[in-house]
């Protein structure tokens, strides 16, 4: 089983820098802020997303200062993503611990993630960086309209193979491909060598959401997620898609109506869950993720090898086992 602390490797002191400046950059005068951000920071998630800026720096030249403000930018924007999709989602926890929308409100949560993301994007601007700051914003806006489209499909209960990739894709795979995108550019201007990169991004991105699915499917404990949270939010992903797919009528009528009610017992959830695990939504999920995993390591092999290119291909696969 590959692990992030193997993958950091040949990026670990950068890694380490990183983490100084991502503190730095928080830093308010505001009381309330000081407390929040102080408690955001001291949660952090896995930082997949600068690993991945720096190792695709690595793999297309040596990092240096452009490289640090691209990883510091994004992951700044992804904690203020994850702050309003708690609020969006009615979510109690994050990073196994409270949200900040549970702990304080919804309403000091806005703020707190708009402030993240202006944070994140006057970094761009103080460092003259607009290039990142055209391929980050565009990633931003992507992500907001998967999550308006995703709100959109879970109200009708009418979301089919083809939407469920076009919410991915947006609300997950184009931040992923805004890493490996900034990270090729803060190291090389080359057009193809970027386009490259923003495509195993964008695969890798795709991987990692269906896994995250996936995850909502298996017995927890690991994640701090509840497990069948998607389901209680009506959030129909892959493996239900698939099976609700070729279902008979009756039995896809009464699946919908537990998924579309907004109160579902444990027993509810369960039924879903098998209903998925027994019409090999499990499994079918499994199979497409692992087309996106090989379509990375492809693009992957076409680069010579490297210890940076080493680490990019354990990332596909953690990133398509992981269990949190
Ligand atoms: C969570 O991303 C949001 C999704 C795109 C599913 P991560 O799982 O990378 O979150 P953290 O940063 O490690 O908490
Ligand atoms: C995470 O999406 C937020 C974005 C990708 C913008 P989800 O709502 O699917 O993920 P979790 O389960 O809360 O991390
Ligand atoms: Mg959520
Ligand atoms: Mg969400």
């Amino acid at each position: 089983m590959p692990d992030l602390a193997n993958i950091r490797k040949p990026v670990s002191s950068e890694m380490a820098l990183f983490e100084d400046y991502f503190g730095k950059t928080m830093k308010s005068e505001i009381p309330l802020l000081k407390i929040i951000v102080n408690y955001i920071f001291r949660r952090k998630g896995k930082q997949m997303r600068p690993l991945l800026v720096f190792l695709a720096a690595k793999l297309n030249g040596e990092i240096a200062e452009p490289t640090y403000v691209a990883a510091t930018f994004i992951e700044l924007l992804h904690t203020a993503s994850l702050v309003h999709d708690d609020v969006v989602d009615d979510a109690e926890e994050r990073r196994g611990a409270l949200s900040i929308n549970a702990l304080w409100n919804s309403k000091i949560a806005v703020l707190v993630g708009d402030y993240m993301l202006s944070r994140g994007l006057l970094i761009s601007i103080e460092k003259n960086r607009f290039d990142m700051l055209e391929i980050v914003s565009e990633a931003v806006k992507s992500m907001s309209e998967g999550e308006l489209l995703q709100i959109q499909k879970a109200r009708k209960l009418n979301i089919k193979e083809e939407d469920y990739f076009k919410i991915i894709r947006s609300k997950t795979a184009a931040l992923l491909a805004a890493c490996t995108a900034c990270g090729a550019r803060s190291v090389t201007s080359d057009p193809n060598r970027i386009r490259s990169m923003k495509e195993l991004g964008e695969n890798i991105g795709i991987a990692f959401q269906i896994r995250d699915d996936l995850l909502d499917y298996e017995v927890k404990g690991l994640t701090g997620k509840v497990p069948g949270n998607d389901l209680k939010e009506k959030k129909i992903t892959l493996p239900l898609i698939h099976v609700l797919e070729k279902a008979p009528l009756r039995e896809k009528k009464r699946i919908l109506s537990i998924v579309g009610n907004g109160k579902k017992s444990g027993s509810d959830i369960s039924e879903v869950v098998k209903f998925v695990t027994d019409g090999g939504g499990l499994k079918y999920a499994g199979i497409r993720m692992n087309e996106f995993r090989d379509k990375a390591l492809s693009i992957l092999d076409t680069y010579p090898e490297s210890d940076a290119r080493d680490s990019l291909k354990e990332f596909v696969h953690y990133t398509t086992s992981r269990n949190k």
